[in-house]
């Protein structure tokens, strides 16, 4: 029996945080004991912003290195660099050729950077590059390319699902069952987890815990999450506070509805609950971030890692262009 395909991509953009691992990255490894789960690196994606070679290559092993430190199996799972599989290029073009410009134009990282620009007085296109532009047919392909079933994403990457979705109905409409409807999965229950100052922990911010950082710094990180001024003995609200967001997240249930209890009942200062938080963390990443280093000392390995999962993924993708080639009357 064919198990169910999952995949999803992971932009190179720096270490994950772990608002990143509850959001995205736990959930999505959950996936590979259900489905045939793939995993790959978009570094075509990323070349979008970043134009470094230096930066571009450390990026990309730094996904690596961190998706395998936080238990990505390579034996179980297919995990690859978006660039070592040449169909995905392929099938880019076929889909832009049945993707509507104004379906693109709509597309919310594109619209963001047009108003951006409007609102500074620019030319509605100015400084935005054509592959920006593209980012979503090319995300279609990574997912069509491999009859992906499900998608887990964020709620940010929500449309580009809808997107490849609309995109494999104006093929299929044409030609027949061609290609597979892709569904997103989003984790409503752990999308926003609150970062430093209490906004959605991202990068962008500047608020996030890395959790690759050396002990004294995330517990430094730890003890910066702001709550608000009452003293230990106050009752205290767990539904608003930062910290406990995140602790409920790591700890056992049974700590969590002990925790609860005393932030309501008063007598638990906030210090204590960071220290708590902060030991949680500890063992929970101890060992992650101890093979994350010695990954990225290797590079080959890393590579050789990647290469192996690409092969794999050929056996998949090389068959299908072939199919959807055929099918376009270009064989
Ligand atoms: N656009 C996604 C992001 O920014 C990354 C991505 C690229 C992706 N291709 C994908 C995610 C295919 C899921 C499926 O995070």
């Amino acid at each position: 029996m064919s198990k169910e395909i999952s995949l999803t991509g992971i932009k190179p953009s720096g270490t994950p945080h772990i608002g990143n691992y509850l959001g995205m990255i736990s959930p999505a490894l959950e996936l590979a004991r259900e489905y045939q789960a793939l995993y790959f690196i978009a570094d075509y994606h990323a070349l979008t912003t970043v134009k470094d070679r230096v930066t571009l290559k450390r990026l990309t092993y730094d996904v690596a290195a961190s998706w395998l430190a936080l238990g990505l199996d390579p034996n179980k799972v297919i995990f690859y660099r978006q660039s070592d599989i040449p169909e995905v290029m392929e099938l880019t073009w076929i889909l832009a050729c049945f993707t509507s410009k104004g379906l693109l134009n709509r597309a919310h990282a594109y619209k963001a950077a047009v108003d951006e620009n409007l609102e500074r007085g620019f030319s509605a296109d100015e400084g935005i590059n054509s592959g920006l532009f593209f980012y979503p047919a090319l995300m279609a392909a990574d997912i069509l390319l491999f009859d992906t079933n499900y998608v887990p994403v964020g709620l940010d990457q929500k449309q580009h699902i809808e997107i490849a979705r609309d995109i494999a109905q104006a093929i299929n409409s044409n030609y027949g069952e061609v290609l597979t409807l892709p569904e997103a999965v989003i984790r409503e229950d752990v999308r926003t987890i609150p970062g430093l100052d209490g906004r959605k922990m991202s990068k962008s911010y500047g608020n996030v815990i890395p959790m690759f950082a050396p002990s004294k710094q995330l517990r430094k990180s730890v003890m910066r999450i702001v709550t608000d001024s009452r003293q230990p003995d106050e009752p205290k609200d767990p539904e608003t506070d930062n910290v406990f967001a995140i602790y409920k997240h790591f700890a056992q249930p049974e700590d969590v509805e002990r925790v609860r209890q005393r932030y309501l009942e008063g007598g638990l200062a906030y210090s204590q609950i960071k220290n708590d938080l902060y030991e949680l963390l500890e063992t929970e990443f101890a060992e992650a971030r101890e093979q994350y280093s010695q990954f990225m000392e290797d590079w080959d390995y890393l590579d050789q890692v990647l290469l192996q999962g690409a092969e794999k993924a050929r056996k998949i993708s090389r068959p299908k262009i072939a199919k959807v080639r055929k099918a376009l009357g270009i064989d």
